[in-house]
């Protein structure tokens, strides 16, 4: 009997006593029966209160139970429907099942053979959405792949082409510069043109700008051989960063704070790369707030990891940007702002360092993004710089602990 309180029922009919008197039968049976009297009643209740079987007359006034039939199976597909006929239209019941009715009864219905069915039909129907839930998880699952290969092939191309733009980058700028100090020479001061010159040569070095903050993202990305891993004390690398994402913070009216951590973190780890991130994150929570908003930058043990969490008071994300953060070049920043690869570099960093990120934002309530890296990541020495890493390792078991119980 479990079984059927799970069951949720609907029974329509337009006769009254006849409806009631078997709801009542079923209920006993720890069914959860609601009733309609016509086909129209009957999908307004669904509406509200979906149905994991529905019992029908097939001979109502208004809408029959034909109609209503249609209609339920393409508003609810998840529902079966087994309909209830008289003694000399067994062709109704027979054109109910061609039109998708889970399976037709004669009236007067016997209880027992109308609960056996209904069960049957509860377990054809839960089958069914077990069966289009496994689908959408695999699809799902699918997307998910397809958008990771295409994410790394992407990435892999664009750090090729950042590095191969990255010498005539250089030599470009270097040019500029030298235009720059001839221009700025007494011999020059009176040259044809002089003004359109340092004009034309701003547009260059700023263009230059831009180009060489897309392509120092992207040399950042993937497969860099140049990892280079040691032990770092993170309050540290979080100062450091504070301190080198300053000047952008006084210049939007931001304060960047520092969330102090009752227990020091030492991690085993590539500084440079990490750095690289937590910039990238506090530097966009700075440009996600106006004028005297706050970025809060802080740091945790968890599951032996490190948690580094950036949060911000600014406007936040939208649901439908979720999913696109990461992907390169996405951008809401204006045109020339954002290169969109802040978040893209950052992630597969993170990944590299056998990380992850996660997000949580509501418009309006600002972001927070949490960096979670192993504490002692790839290559992690037995010795280190002569000092003994097992001491090394107690002491940071010893820490830990302590770290553990601080929250
Ligand atoms: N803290 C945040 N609050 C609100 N939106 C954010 C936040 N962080 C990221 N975003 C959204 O994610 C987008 C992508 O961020 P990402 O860092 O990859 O590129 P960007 O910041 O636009 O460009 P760049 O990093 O080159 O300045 C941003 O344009 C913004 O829409
Ligand atoms: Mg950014």
């Amino acid at each position: 009997m479990n079984n059927e309180k799970a069951i949720k029922l609907l029974l329509v009919d337009d006769e009254d006593a006849f409806r009631q008197a078997l709801a009542k039968r079923l209920g006993r049976r720890e069914m959860d029966v609601f009733q309609a009297s016509t086909g129209e009643e009957a999908l307004e209740v669904l509406k509200a209160t979906p149905a994991n079987v529905v019992v029908m007359d097939v001979k109502m006034p208004g809408m029959g139970g034909l109609d209503a039939l249609s209609r339920i199976r393409h508003e609810h597909p998840g529902t079966e429907v087994i309909l209830l006929t008289g003694q000399a239209a067994v062709e109704d019941g027979i054109t109910g099942i061609r039109s998708g009715a889970f399976d037709y009864l004669q009236k007067p219905v016997e209880t027992e053979n109308l609960v056996n069915k209904i069960r049957q039909a509860f377990d054809k129907g839960k089958h069914r959405t077990d069966l289009a839930k496994e689908a959408e998880m695999r699809e799902s699952l699918e997307r998910q792949m397809a958008t990771a290969e295409r994410l790394a092939s992407l990435g892999t191309l664009a750090a090729g082409v950042a590095h191969e733009i990255n010498n005539p980058l250089a030599i470009i700028a270097e040019a500029a510069g030298y235009m720059r100090l001839l221009l700025k020479k007494e011999e020059c001061a009176t040259i044809p043109f002089h003004d359109q010159l340092e004009k034309a040569l701003g547009k260059i070095e700023k263009s230059v700008g831009r180009a060489k903050r897309t392509t120092m993202q992207l040399l950042g990305f993937a497969g860099q051989p140049d990892a280079v891993y040691r032990e770092i004390e993170l309050d540290d690398l979080v100062e450091e960063v504070i301190l080198l994402v300053s000047g952008q913070a006084s210049g939007m009216g931001v304060t960047v704070i520092k969330e102090q951590n009752p227990c020091p973190i030492i991690l085993w780890t590539d500084p440079h790369r990490l750095r690289q991130v937590l910039i990238n994150l506090v530097s966009n929570g700075i440009a996600a707030c106006d004028r005297g908003g706050r970025v809060f930058i802080g740091s945790a043990f968890s599951e032996g990891m490190a948690v580094i969490h950036v949060r911000d008071t600014g406007h936040g994300i939208p649901k439908e940007n979720m999913d696109r953060i990461f992907e390169p070049f996405f951008t809401t920043k204006p045109p020339g702002q954002g290169t969109g690869l802040g978040l893209f570099v950052s992630l597969d960093i993170i990944k590299r360092l056998g990380g992850a990120i996660q997000v949580e934002s509501k418009v309006g309530q600002g972001a927070c993004f949490r960096v979670s890296v192993p504490r002692r990541g790839k290559a992690c020495p037995e010795v280190s710089n002569d000092i003994d890493w097992r001491d090394k390792a107690r002491e940071l078991e010893r820490r830990d602990n302590h770290g553990a119980g601080a929250h």
